[in-house]
């Protein structure tokens, strides 16, 4: 059966891509449909189809920085595609937003992860990522009812730095990217240090003072899942400043980049910036598609191999754990 990808508006890059490395790993077509998008006068989406996807599994491809008004386009053509005829239905977000509310912190708050990956899981039968902020989650299972797999930055980000940067030190500047700090450093054959960070706004964090002893000969690189206001990195970039007497390199798996993210991480003296392409494709950005398709080609073998792609109302989604 063919494979026919649906770019959300903004994705169609991205679309692309991913349908150039879901053809490197398989024989059956792999289409990326023609969609039509604009907004009414009031804001409302209209969008339209313009290419067959009749028997077909769908994919919508969402490059979703800026979630709320993308979440609607995202369930609008997921339906569009069901009603006209798509045999299953997936979501591809090099990004999945949402994660990072897993908890209620504070009284009356709305824990916005949960919810999110319920009307997710209602719409879509299936759900491809990179890297999402797990934390309290284990899993995506434990709050997403419906198959997913996540693709690992680790293997790209790790094939970066091995090729550009000698004798590294990959250092997480906070609890939460330790798995991905060590991950990366355990591929590049390095050390690995990581901080630990107490958060005290939404542009506001403490982070601890790197122990560097034993390893000022080597070039510091920060690594951490995601850059939204550059306040942990920033402040991690000058901790290790002051410790190593050398700028780090700041990695960062998905660029949320607030406004004047880029502007604090040069003011705190950051040597470069990289990011993945999970939100945009600019130039010299670490490329995961491949590792995208490939859990994506992988899930869909064993969805295949267990009965099936599960589609609307068959039953067969899970229950979230
Ligand atoms: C949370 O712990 C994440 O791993 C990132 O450290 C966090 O989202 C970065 O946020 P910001 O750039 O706003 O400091």
């Amino acid at each position: 059966m063919s494979t026919v990808l649906l770019p959300a508006p903004g994705a169609e890059a991205a679309a692309e891509l991913f349908a150039t490395h879901l053809r490197a790993g398989s024989s059956d077509e792999v289409r990326v449909a023609r969609v039509e998008f604009r907004r009414f006068p009031d804001g409302e989406a209209y969008l339209r189809l313009l290419d067959s996807v009749a028997g077909t599994h769908a994919w919508v491809v969402g490059t979703l920085r800026d979630p709320d008004p993308q979440a609607l386009t995202l369930l609008f053509l997921a339906d569009a595609a069901r009603e006209l005829g798509a045999a299953s239905v997936g979501l591809a977000a090099p990004y999945l937003p949402y994660m990072r509310q897993d908890a209620r912190f504070k009284d009356g708050e709305a824990i916005t992860s949960r919810t999110f990956a319920r009307i997710v899981s209602q719409a879509f039968d299936r759900l491809v990522t990179v890297d999402p902020h797990l934390h309290r989650y284990p899993s995506l299972d434990a709050v997403y009812r419906i198959p997913s797999a996540v693709a690992p930055s680790a293997p790209a980000i790790a094939r970066w730095i091995s090729q550009r940067l000698p004798r590294p030190v990959v250092i997480g500047p906070d609890g939460e990217s330790e798995q991905w700090a060590r991950d990366v450093a355990a591929r590049v054959g390095c050390p690995v240090l990581v901080l630990a960070k107490q958060r005290l706004g939404d542009r506001s964090v403490e982070i601890s003072l790197p122990q560097a002893a034993g390893l000022a000969d080597r070039q510091p690189v920060l690594i951490d899942d995601i850059i939204s206001s550059a306040r942990t990195m920033a402040t991690a970039v000058r901790h290790v400043r002051a410790a190593f007497g050398r700028a780090p390199v700041c990695v960062g798996v998905h660029a949320v980049l607030a406004p004047d993210a880029m502007d604090v991480l040069r003011e705190a003296g950051a040597a470069k910036v990289v990011t993945c392409n999970t939100l945009t494709m600019v130039e010299g950005a670490i490329d995961v598609f491949g590792e995208l398709a490939a859990a994506a080609t992988g899930l869909a073998l064993q969805l295949n191999t267990a009965g099936g792609m599960p589609s609307a109302g068959d039953g067969s989604r899970r229950s979230p754990g």
